[in-house]
């Protein structure tokens, strides 16, 4: 390859630095075209080449130039982030640097909904005013309520919530002005608020009950146990020990990097509108049972499988293609997820308080059967995040149409904590891929009777 032939793409638009402080420029990578001969040097930073980099690779003067194909975004970055770190590989999840295993042990949700949106753990005062600023935010305006009746008694919770949540922004119309650092603040505040207040409110509406206002004595998970089952008892009293589960789950499902859910929360907001707008996307996407319907579905799954027995015939169907096993796999885990592992042990806790649920059994044979089997251990499958939710969630006595709710509720505080970052970074605009066009071109309008 003749010299002339080489072309370097400018770098000039580029950061720096790569992640590790390294001057950029240093790694490049080398692709020959070989329809043309030429070829061009890209700068690899971070161990990434910049799609637009290809679009200077053309046949001629008239070629749009080289695009890249990704469905599903198997292999894209789409942002740099410094919320959420994971190596799928190798089980491993940390908060802006904090492992997992250290949260969930140490930290409270909303401790860690504040390291999420702010990057730092907070001080003691720091913490006492972010508990109070969301303490004071829960209650939702009373239309909100009529809003809700409005509901057929069967409505599922998540399709009430994902209305609600973009309701909310008719009542801030403030809240459109995103470039705004303190309005964002305060819509941070109050969607993390009055999410489980639309989540408890949902599911009385499903139970025909009336709405349990919040009880700001109450700490986030325990005043969410309130609105859920107080009755007519004048002091609701949450159990300490399924106060504490709940919150763990709430620590466990608050951030994932760039899953379904938080990209559609950044790329809906690129489009500007209010962040209620944006989470309600994510939300919608959770719905989906691929995603934060996945708990819902390991429960339908147990129920159907209903005893040990039955178990090899339904591995013996997933192995054939008829269904799959649900609560294993992940698009980014290629290991033990190390949420489960944190889930597993709380399920026992909650036991321990609500006794056994002889579904737990079915789950944990199910596990052991699969993790030996060939099948599950060629393609690295292994239990996730919902394979022992669900369970938990069942044994608080909640319906299996609220577990997807219940991941809403958690997932708020990295839903907010990445749309701020998205909002905040230069470097982001709309959202707007690209598409190879397979259709047919430049047809005549046939009138209806000559077709
Ligand atoms: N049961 C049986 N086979 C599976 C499963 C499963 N749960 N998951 C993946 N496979 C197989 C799949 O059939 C494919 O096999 P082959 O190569 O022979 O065609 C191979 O594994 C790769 O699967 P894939 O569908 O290409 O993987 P993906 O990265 O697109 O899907 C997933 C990831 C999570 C959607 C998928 O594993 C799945 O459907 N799992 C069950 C649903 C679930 O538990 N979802 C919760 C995810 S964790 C919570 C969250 O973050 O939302």
């Amino acid at each position: 390859m003749s010299k002339e032939n080489e072309t370097t793409i400018s770098t000039a638009s580029r950061p720096e630095t790569n992640g590790a402080g390294a001057p950029s420029g240093e790694e490049t990578l080398t692709v020959t075209d070989n329809r043309t001969g030429r070829s061009y040097e890209v700068p690899i930073v971070d161990g990434t080449v910049r799609a637009l980099d290809f679009r200077a690779i053309r046949v001629d003067e008239d070629d749009f130039g080289l695009m890249t194909y990704d469905p599903a975004f198997m292999n894209t970055a789409a942002c740099r982030s410094s919320v959420t770190y994971l190596d799928g590989t190798n089980g491993v999840l940390e908060y802006r640097g904090y492992p997992i295993e250290q949260l969930a042990e140490r930290s409270s949700y909303l401790e860690v909904a504040y390291l999420l949106v702010h990057g730092e753990l907070p001080t003691a005062s720091q913490l006492a005013d972010w508990q109070h600023q969301i303490t004071i935010h829960t209650f939702v305006h009373e239309n909100i309520k009529e809003f809700l009746g409005g509901f057929r008694h069967d409505a599922h919770p998540m399709g009430m919530l994902l209305s609600a949540t973009g309701a909310l922004s008719t009542f801030y119309p403030e809240a459109d002005d995103i470039d705004d650092p303190e309005n964002r603040h305060i819509q941070t505040i109050r969607l993390i608020s009055k999410m489980p207040t639309l989540a408890a409110f949902a599911y009385r509406h499903a139970q025909g009950q009336p709405y349990v206002y919040p009880d700001n004595d109450l700490a986030y998970s325990g005043n969410f146990l309130n609105m859920m089952y107080k009755m007519t008892e004048l002091k609701y009293e949450p159990d300490p020990r399924l106060e504490r589960a709940l919150d763990v789950l709430f620590i466990l499902h608050a951030d994932h990097e760039q899953n379904c859910s938080t990209s559609a929360v950044r790329s809906v907001g690129s489009a500007k509108p209010d962040p209620y707008s944006a989470v309600a996307a994510g939300i919608a996407a959770l719905y989906g049972p691929l995603h934060g319907g996945a708990n819902e579905a390991v429960l339908r799954m147990l129920r159907r499988i209903k005893h040990r027995d039955n178990i090899p015939d339904f591995v013996n169907g997933v192995k054939e293609g008829k269904q799959r096993l649900m609560g294993f796999g992940h698009r980014v885990y290629k290991n033990y997820d190390p949420r489960a592992r944190i889930i597993k042990k709380a399920a026992e806790d909650v036991f321990e308080v609500t006794g056994r649920n002889p579904l737990l059994d079915i789950a944990l044979e199910l596990e052991s059967i699969a993790l030996e089997d060939d099948y599950f251990i060629e393609r690295k499958l292994y239990p996730n995040v919902d394979f022992y939710s669900g369970l938990i969630y069942e044994a608080l006595g909640l319906p299996v149409a609220m577990f997807p709710v219940m991941f809403a509720i958690g997932r708020t505080s990295g839903w907010i904590a990445q749309w701020r970052e998205m909002v905040e970074d230069p470097e982001q605009k709309i959202s707007r891929p690209r598409q190879i066009y397979t259709g047919e071109r430049a047809r005549d309008y046939i009138p209806i009777d000559q077709r």
